[in-house]
């Protein structure tokens, strides 16, 4: 017998056995695009640290959106830039605010594509914080319901679903019961169930605008050092009736992708945020990295890991490449 008697080269040696064999795949209706949405007409302004993303007005928005759907990709996120902000973050669940009027016209113009809203304060309030304040602490009880009511403006407006990005206590119920009472029950719930106080929010934090003018967001987003809280968070989150979890972000945190993929039966979204993208961007452009496909291998692990859904500002650029090498 010859030695070694097992060969894995065996199956690895052309593309066709690879593919045969390939334990992960990747498809474009499994990402979700985020878009962000800035007030006026006819802007497109790209974001510095994020090349190929940009703040777009509505109507751009929509061409954005025909664009995405003709890749395959039939999901955006949308982010607001509001024209004024406050203390409370009011722009939030304004009836005629940016993101209400922009899920509107896009559902208008692309009634097929599914539009899911980021829930949170931060883009909406002067301190940048994601609630309202007493003193320099974010007010959990009374943010419930700002949230609440912004979520509700949001399905109101159209979206077919809401994604609660705040981190406080309580909000998933919160949420769940102000939609359920308004009729819209059939609203799923994406929760930002573990996320992550991360310096890879950077580049996003630019984009909409929304840096904590004092302090961090410790005090609510989770310790990169926790994963047994982790599992606690997701299952409050569970219970309290959400209907897909969500690990933010990801690269960093595979390993609870991994967790909460063995623990818990509902699907779960991966955030590949901001930073991410740009460190992937930037090596690119230095020529240090073939950039599409560290892309590529990074978006396949974090689907290896056990995330069914992907949020990424690659969203676009994978269906392409998808599309030329699937
Ligand atoms: C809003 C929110 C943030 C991101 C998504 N929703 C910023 C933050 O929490 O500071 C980050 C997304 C990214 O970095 O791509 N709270």
């Amino acid at each position: 017998m010859v030695f070694p008697e097992y060969r894995p080269r065996r199956l690895r040696r052309n593309e066709t056995f690879r593919s045969l064999i390939r334990e992960t795949q990747i498809s474009a209706s499994q990402l979700i695009y985020p878009l962000f949405v800035m007030p006026g007409k006819n802007k497109r302004e790209e974001i510095p640290s994020m090349p190929g993303v940009f703040r777009l007005s509505i109507d751009q928005l929509k061409n954005e959106a025909e664009e995405c759907l003709q890749l395959g990709v039939q999901s955006v996120i949308l982010f607001g830039l509001p024209e004024k902000k406050d203390a409370v973050g009011s722009g939030a669940h304004a009836k005629d605010g940016i993101i209400q009027r922009a899920i509107k016209e896009l559902k208008n113009k692309a009634p097929e594509m599914m539009v899911t809203t980021d829930v949170c304060l931060c883009e909406y309030t002067d301190h940048g914080h994601c609630g309202c304040l007493i003193g320099n602490t974010v007010d959990n009880d009374a943010t419930l319901e700002i949230l609440a009511k912004t979520a509700l403006s949001h399905a109101q407006a159209g979206a077919d679903m809401v994604a609660p990005s705040d981190m406080m206590d309580g909000r998933v119920a919160e949420i769940r019961a102000a939609l359920d009472e308004n009729n819209f029950d059939m609203i799923p719930i994406m929760s930002y169930a573990v996320k992550y106080a991360s310096a890879f929010y950077g580049p996003f934090r630019d984009a909409a605008n929304c840096a904590p003018q004092f302090g961090d967001r410790r005090s609510y987003q989770m310790d990169p050092a926790n994963s047994r809280e982790a599992m606690r968070e997701a299952t409050l989150d569970v219970d309290e009736g959400a209907d897909i979890l969500m690990v933010k972000p990801a690269v960093a945190y595979l390993d609870i992708i991994s967790r909460l993929r063995d623990e818990f039966d509902l699907p779960i979204a991966a955030y590949h945020v901001s930073g991410e993208y740009a460190m992937i961007k930037a090596a690119a452009e230095r020529g240090w990295i073939d950039g599409e496909q560290v892309m590529a291998e990074t978006l396949l692990s974090i689907k290896r890991a056990g995330a069914d859904i992907i949020l990424t500002y690659f969203a676009k650029d994978m269906a392409r490449y998808l599309r030329n090498k699937g």
